[in-house]
């Protein structure tokens, strides 16, 4: 008897505030059924919402397992709890949502629930900004900064820009990623939280550097680090970014998933779109949907001047050349204003090597992709700064016919890149992705060139020569490119 009323105290729905130390704080409710030697219901924390699939023991000692299907594979959590008095302890055993141990209280039934199901709109086409007429340049904070970027980094990274040739280099954006969202006011309005004490005097001080500001959103209730989303808000965040002063949208499905089907996402990205346009402001808007649903064929249709082509990159050889090699098929979508978006880069962030660098950022060149850096900008290596500002290399990405690179020519490990240029010259990069050095030669004829280069720059050598014979040999690092410029 004893253990059935305990059992009972479980059930109820049970809040566990995390601050995370800029104002704001995750919330994770546990929606407990208690009955018998069961608990059922559910878990939400941000934008996860798992389903209690098993259960063991009672209050003074509980276990509980949950999982939330995604298209994309399961997710899962577990937790162990004991109720002492009217809070619930409870420990992460595994899985997503914060490490920390919780200390959940009663909340009132329904507090915590899913947002009600706004419509989307019908879908039309969204009038084009005229914006990002080549890829456009820029930094974000995400890639190095995670949840630890402020009004004080952000401020050094614009100083850093200005002064260090990026700026000069076209490096202009200078985009702050998740976390800087507050709470919204009794009017809805949203407010940054304690890290950016006044947006519109750091867009002022942006500005003042000769740079643009970005923001970061999500048309979803949460965003991926579980902050306040745009859902329900599109407008009026649009006039708010405005009014800041803000340059570039970055809006990134996330919790949208818990209102919106995938197939509605041209829909719900339309709507910043006109919002964005309505707002008589020149933002560029980038499009974070992870690649999901041919977003390359109607990203320009719903007022995208960049769209996500795939996951997050991050700063490994394997995740670089992963996505830079498999971009090329989807090379013919990208037109001036419109362009496929691989993910910001890792160049300057450690963990690979300057070679793997030069690829990375020849990839993305010869890809026309966006060239928004993810390092600390304020503080890097010589090398690094070269490579990021090597003005042949981004006059390939920048290049005003926009033209779709082609893979002209593969033999085992080795490959060959060549996009056609406004001028007349042609851009071929010579890639070696296997790890030891391999000697790469070809006749020019097979790589599509007809007649023998008048003139050969090397790129990254900084190096040129004339062209002589009917053949090119040359000595390719492990993980490296040579990239040249033909006459
Ligand atoms: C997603 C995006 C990343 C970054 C994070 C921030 O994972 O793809 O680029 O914006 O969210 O939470």
């Amino acid at each position: 008897m004893a253990g059935i009323s305990a059992a009972s105290g479980l059930t109820g729905n049970w809040l566990a505030v995390t601050p995370n130390g800029d104002g704001t704080a995750q919330r994770t409710y546990f929606h407990l059924q208690q009955q018998g030697g069961r608990i059922t219901g559910t878990i939400r924390w941000t934008l996860h919402l798992f389903s209690i699939t098993a259960s063991a023991g009672g209050p003074e000692n509980f276990t509980i397992a949950a999982a939330m299907p995604l298209s994309w594979g399961e997710r899962r959590v577990a937790y162990r709890g004991t109720l002492a008095g009217d809070e619930l302890h409870l420990t992460k055993i595994s899985g997503f949502g914060p490490d920390l141990p919780l200390i959940a209280r009663r909340a009132p039934p329904g507090e915590g629930d899913l947002p009600a199901r706004i419509e989307p709109p019908s879908v039309h086409p969204v009038r084009d900004n005229g914006l990002a007429r080549t890829p456009p340049m820029g930094w974000n904070s995400w890639n190095k900064f995670a949840n630890r970027i402020d009004d004080a980094t952000v401020r050094e990274i614009a100083a850093a820009m200005a002064s260090n040739g990026m700026r000069d280099a076209g490096y202009v954006y200078v985009n702050i990623d998740d976390t800087w969202e507050g709470e919204r006011d009794s009017g809805g309005s949203i407010h940054p939280n304690s890290k950016f004490p006044d947006m519109k005097a750091l867009a002022d001080y942006v500005h003042s550097e000769g740079l643009k500001l970005g923001i970061y959103s999500s048309p979803g209730p949460d965003t991926c680090e579980g902050y306040e989303g745009s859902y329900g808000h599109e407008e009026q965040d649009a006039r708010t970014y405005a009014a800041w002063g803000v340059d570039y949208v970055k809006y990134d499905w996330c919790g949208a998933f818990t209102v919106y089907k995938d197939s509605e996402m041209q829909a719900v990205y339309q709507k910043m779109g006109d919002a964005l346009l309505a707002t008589g402001r020149p933002i560029v808007f980038s499009l974070c949907q992870y690649g999901v649903g041919g977003v390359w064929k109607w990203g320009p249709e719903a007022g995208g001047n960049l769209w996500r082509t795939g996951g997050d990159i991050s700063d490994s050889w394997d995740s670089v050349s992963r996505i830079g090699f498999a971009q090329i098929e989807l090379a013919p979508y990208s037109r001036p204003g419109h362009w496929n978006d691989p993910d910001m880069l890792e160049v300057g962030n450690g963990h690979m090597t300057d070679v793997e660098y030069r690829t990375h950022m020849t990839l993305w060149s010869m890809l026309a992709a966006p060239l928004i850096a993810g390092n600390d900008v304020r503080n890097m290596p010589a090398s690094i700064r070269d490579i990021l500002t090597n003005r042949d290399v981004i006059a390939i990405d920048q290049d005003q016919a926009a033209r779709p690179p082609k893979r002209v020519w593969r033999s085992g490990r080795q490959e060959v890149w060549s996009r056609e240029l406004a001028d007349g010259d042609v851009a071929l990069a010579v890639f070696n992705r296997a790890s030891e050095s391999a000697r790469v030669a070809f006749a020019w004829k097979r790589v599509g060139i007809a007649k023998t280069p008048s003139q050969i720059r090397d790129l990254w050598r900084h190096a040129g020569q004339n062209g002589s014979g009917p053949e090119y040999s040359v000595e390719v690092p492990g993980h490296g490119v040579v990239l040249l410029r033909l006459r």
